[in-house]
């Protein structure tokens, strides 16, 4: 074990025993205290949320990186990044993958989260992924690979719904599947927002990467970028899969060529359970809500990313009120991230829940534009990839 002191990495075990681990598993190998991190994507949540996991004092971001070259040297300047490990252009991820470093945090936009992941597990570093994992059902798929290769490689992959972080969504959702509902007979899924705003289809490759929400190659549209956190909540809760949703919505408030701004979609899950989701968005003076509630034959739990979870019935549960959940759910999830990382839990429990309420978005949408019925078999046989376009890019 000693001549093998100078080429491997000990660190102690829960029990206080010596473990031998593959130097890119163990953290903050040079500095000995803190994880090194990479952060891909440097835009609204890329600054902000690096800012949260500098907070912790666990974490030190040594690299980032961003299509755009004054965005990824503008954040290493404010991360005090050596701008030698500033990247941009399509491929600069790669770069930052070929550095030394544990983790990523990956907060591009959602059409890059598949082919970035997939990457990182590959190249051997723990994922923090912001939702939604992807776009289509094969990046769906390639996430459910990628987090399996994770496990199977000792490496945490986390993905960021702070819902699934809140101490009281996790005790209301555990009751509900301890029974306390009683049967589940329906549930109720909304997303009004007044945010959103009404952009139109941006013209040529690099502005919509800027505005990359209005195409919907590149967010996957309104209900799987945005209304996925009531969908996650709602599969959640019933914890099952969907077996196939009629939908309806539209552009009404929008130039053609961009992203929806409603959708109205009923989804059958096994056991008659029937799931009522409307999401709306860029209307004035609207209370944003993210709320889901489901009946059951003993009582009813009601959520609401705004503002707390209770359960009224036979067994209530009085949960709890909060206000912060958009910072306090992703605290806690940079928390999680480091304890899975630190006490080594590799079972990457948020991948398998999050594919599953992205197809169900995926689904969703589907159906929406179908204006009529999609079915969950029928989904998950397309293998069609959303196609952006990547011309004239740099790369
Ligand atoms: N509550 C939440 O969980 C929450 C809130 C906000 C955003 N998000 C998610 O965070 C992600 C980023 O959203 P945002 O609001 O920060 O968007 P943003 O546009 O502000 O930032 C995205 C950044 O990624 C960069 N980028 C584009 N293509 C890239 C590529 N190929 N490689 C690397 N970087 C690239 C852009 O230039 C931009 O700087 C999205 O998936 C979004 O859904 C989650």
């Amino acid at each position: 074990m000693a001549t093998k002191m100078n080429r491997r990495t000990f660190i102690s075990g829960a029990a206080g025993t010596i473990i031998a681990l593959k130097p890119s598993v163990v953290f903050g190998t040079r500095s000995n205290s803190k994880i090194e991190l990479g952060l891909i994507g440097c835009g609204g949540r890329g600054n902000w949320i690096a800012s949260l996991f500098n907070d912790t004092g666990k974490y030190r971001f040594v690299a980032c990186a961003d299509y755009f070259e004054d965005r990824a040297k503008g954040t290493g300047s404010k991360l005090q990044i050596d701008t030698r490990h500033c990247y941009s252009g399509l491929s600069g991820y790669r770069k930052l993958l070929n550095k030394k470093l544990d983790a990523v945090v990956i907060e591009s936009p959602p059409y890059f989260h598949p082919e970035q992941a997939l990457a990182a597990v590959v190249a051997g570093k723990h994922v923090f992924l912001a939702k939604p994992i992807a776009i289509d059902v094969p990046g769906c798929k390639d996430i459910a690979t990628a987090g399996k290769k994770a496990t199977s490689q000792n490496l945490v992959f986390l993905v960021d719904f702070q819902t699934r972080a809140n101490e009281f969504y996790r005790e209301a959702v555990r009751r509900v599947h301890k029974g306390d509902l009683g049967r589940l007979v329906m549930g109720e899924a909304h997303y009004p927002w007044s945010g959103g705003g009404r952009g139109g289809p941006p013209a040529g490759n690099e502005e919509r990467l800027r505005n990359w929400y209005y195409v919907l190659e590149i967010s996957g549209d309104f209900i799987v970028e945005q209304s996925i956190h009531a969908l996650d909540v709602a599969t959640w809760i019933v914890d099952q899969d969907p077996m196939r949703a009629v939908g309806s919505g539209g552009r009404t408030l929008r130039p053609q060529g961009s992203i929806w701004d409603h959708f109205v979609v009923t989804y059958w899950f096994p056991d008659d359970i029937v799931l009522s989701f409307t999401s709306i968005q860029s209307i004035p003076g609207v209370r944003d809500e993210i709320t889901c509630r489901f009946f059951g034959s003993e009582g009813v739990v009601n959520t609401d990313y705004f503002s707390g979870v209770i359960i009224r019935g036979r067994k209530s549960y009085k949960g709890g009120r909060f206000e912060q959940l958009y910072t306090t759910g992703a605290q806690a999830n940079i928390e999680a991230f480091y304890k899975n990382i630190i006490q080594r839990q590799y079972t990457n429990d948020t991948v398998a829940a999050s594919v599953r309420s992205n197809l169900t978005a995926i689904l969703g949408r589907e159906a929406a534009y179908k204006g009529g019925e999609v079915t969950w078999k029928r989904l998950l046989r397309s293998d069609a990839r959303l196609k952006l376009d990547l011309k004239g890019l740099k790369s």
